[in-house]
């Protein structure tokens, strides 16, 4: 028996015995079990919250950053809803899922690939979906990849289905489909909203588990893996009207570089479609692609995306003090992503569909209980009333809790999130992978998370990496989410520490493969003198040589971004 020895890490003992002439890593668990998973995914939410230095009002989020550890700089491999989940819950990335569009479902065009919530649930967990965790429809079988990945099937809000109704009032007292949808709740269908149904479900379950009850077949003894998702700020922003009031329109900033860059190539832009549907973008009569939108609508969507972000984090923060009082928190790893980014009117977008870091940025927590203290209120809530989840709850400011500044994807989270429960670590990808279940295209973010190894930040990843499939070069009806068949041109992005670089290339969706000499359009942008990717010098003489470098770094790809 060779010698073996471990270090207390956390809450788990990380061991090292030797073997093959290397250190073999493996985790030990304390008796009294293994930690609960609590998995936000919140939808098309960017790092828009107070936490992140933002004037958007998020006091329950801003609590857990203060017990987390909050990444300053984590991506999203494409900023899309059902690529991007595809993507981090199984660890790949959108070549290897083939997952570019709303409708395929990885299994079918990828691989039979193991998600996170399913290696969970094969090692023994309690596994359950509530709300969009993956996305809905063929994208996941029309089951949500049940039973692969859950234990019981997935809980979807019955108020869901009004999604695309004319559920928002007009002041002429007609119903209308509109993206700005303020509601008095207790006059919609149902008398409530989808995420104030997912967090009740939510609760629900964090009760009967800590009670032990055993009504959805959970067995109070296992632990669990909750994947919790919230369905705003995603349009239409229809939320309660209440929220709104937090935002008063002459506070409301329009973006700074709200012009579209004359650099800006036509194929790296996007036409924000999805605002364009409802009645009252469709009123204005924007001109295609460009528009411009209205100061005035500019305004407004900034009001009403920072209210819907508000109303998020007024249910996590039902949910987090549930779990608090049930005891549970003390044991239960929490984890809270945005899938994708939203461009609030910089360069003249709005919504996703896009390279750029408003829209491939995300915000990321992760809190490690005996690592960080949690107590998540003051006051303690009961009952949801507006009033109380904002009153006596100071705003908390950028700087505070643990912050991270390396570079993170997000098909890190997968095998972090294993390693923190202990759980036999996640191998990397072979380069083809499409026969191997279980492997990891990312790389666990352990390290920057023990406490015990300070240094690791400076010798992280240099870069990430993210896509956008486009079906032609000019802005189309299409062109915001191109269907697998349409698409003919793909998008490749990497941020480094001084650059943004794109280069947009002809793409075969039978491969999965792009053509490095079919080159339409490039981005570079200067990070150092323009942070805000407002201009684009892939033209200019002078950066010619760093272009062919990054055009480099770009064809050897993500594996080429971590460290030797
Ligand atoms: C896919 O993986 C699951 C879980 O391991 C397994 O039950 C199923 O049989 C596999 N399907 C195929 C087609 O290999
Ligand atoms: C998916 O969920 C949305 C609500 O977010 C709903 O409108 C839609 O009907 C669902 N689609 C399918 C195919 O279940
Ligand atoms: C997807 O659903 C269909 C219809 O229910 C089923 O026949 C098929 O086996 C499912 N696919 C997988 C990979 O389980
Ligand atoms: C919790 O238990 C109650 C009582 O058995 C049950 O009605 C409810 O559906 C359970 N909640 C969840 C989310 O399973
Ligand atoms: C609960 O278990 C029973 C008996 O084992 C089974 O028939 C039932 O389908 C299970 N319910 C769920 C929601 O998995
Ligand atoms: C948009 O076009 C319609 C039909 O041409 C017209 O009735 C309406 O006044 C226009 N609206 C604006 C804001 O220009
Ligand atoms: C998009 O444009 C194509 C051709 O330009 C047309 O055939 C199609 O109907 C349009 N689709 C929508 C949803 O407008
Ligand atoms: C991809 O495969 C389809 C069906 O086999 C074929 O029709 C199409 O031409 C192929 N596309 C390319 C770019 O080779
Ligand atoms: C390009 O890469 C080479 C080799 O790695 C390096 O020596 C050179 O400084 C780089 N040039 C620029 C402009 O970044
Ligand atoms: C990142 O680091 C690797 C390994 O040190 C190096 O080969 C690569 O050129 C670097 N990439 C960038 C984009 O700086």
């Amino acid at each position: 028996m060779p010698q073996m020895f471990c270090q207390v890490a956390i809450h788990i003992c990380e061991c090292f015995v030797p073997y093959a002439g290397k250190l073999r890593r493996f985790f030990l668990h304390p008796a009294e079990g293994r930690p609960n998973v609590l998995f936000l995914v919140v939808d098309d939410l960017r790092p828009e919250l107070g936490c992140y230095g933002s004037p958007v009002i998020t006091p329950n989020i801003d609590q857990l950053a203060i017990q987390s550890i909050r990444f300053t700089n984590a991506h999203a491999q494409q900023a899309l809803c059902a690529p991007s989940r595809a993507s981090f819950l199984t660890s790949r990335r959108p070549d290897t899922t083939k997952v570019y569009d709303l409708d395929t479902y990885w299994r079918n065009a990828g691989g039979n690939f193991t998600t996170l919530p399913q290696y969970f649930k094969e090692n023994g967990y309690f596994t359950a979906s509530m709300g969009k965790v993956f996305h809905n429809g063929t994208a996941s079988n029309e089951t949500d990849d049940y039973p692969y990945s859950w234990s019981v099937p997935a809980y979807h809000p019955s108020t869901t289905k009004y999604k695309r109704k004319k559920v928002c009032l007009s002041p002429d007292g007609t119903r209308h489909e509109y993206l700005l949808c303020p509601v008095d709740v207790s006059q919609q269908p149902e008398g409530t909203l989808p995420d104030i149904q997912l967090a009740d479900n939510a609760i629900s379950m964090i009760r009967n588990m800590s009670s032990g009850l055993k009504s959805t077949n959970a067995s109070s003894h296992l632990p669990f893996f909750l994947g919790l998702g919230f369905y705003k700020p995603h349009v239409p922003f229809k939320f309660p009207k209440e929220f709104l009031s937090l935002y008063p329109i002459e506070t409301i900033k329009m973006a700074t570089n709200k012009n579209l860059p004359a650099s800006l190539p036509d194929v790296a832009f996007e036409t924000y479609s999805s605002l364009r549907e409802r009645e009252d973008i469709a009123a204005l009569n924007l001109s295609f692609p460009y528009g411009p939108m209205p100061d005035k609508y500019h305004l407004l969507i900034r009001q009403h995306y920072y209210a819907a972000v508000s109303y998020v984090d007024a249910m996590i923060g039902r949910v987090l003090n549930a779990l608090e009082q049930s005891s549970l928190a003390d044991n239960t790893i929490i984890v809270l992503i945005g899938d994708h980014g939203w461009q609030l009117g910089e360069h003249s977008e709005f919504a996703k569909f896009s390279n750029y870091a408003l829209a491939t940025r995300v915000p990321l927590l992760i809190h490690v209980p005996p690592l960080l203290k949690t107590s998540f209120y003051q006051k303690k809530l009961t009952t949801f009333h507006f009033q109380d989840v904002f009153q006596n709850m100071p705003q908390q400011t950028e700087g505070s809790g643990k912050v991270s500044n390396a570079f993170v994807e997000l098909v890190d989270i997968f095998p972090t999130i294993v390693d923190l429960a202990g759980l036999p670590s996640v191998s990397e990808c072979p380069s083809v992978s499409h026969e191997i279940q279980l492997c990891t295209e990312g790389t666990s973010l352990l390290p920057l998370i023990k406490p015990v190894s300070a240094g690791a930040e400076s010798m992280w990843k240099n870069c990430t990496f993210s896509q956008y499939p486009r079906p032609d070069i000019q802005p189309k009806n299409n062109t915001d989410v191109p269907k697998l068949k349409d698409i003919r041109i793909m998008g490749y992005t990497l941020q480094t520490k001084y650059y943004r670089f794109a280069e947009w290339l002809g793409f075969d969706t039978n491969t999965s493969k792009p053509d490095w000499s079919n080159v339409y359009a490039r981005e570079l942008y200067d990070l150092e003198k323009d942070v805000e990717e407002n201009n684009n010098v892939a033209d200019e003489p002078q950066y010619q040589l760093i272009i062919k470098n990054l055009t480099k770094a770009l064809q050897k790809g993500w594996r080429n971004c971590k460290p030797l």
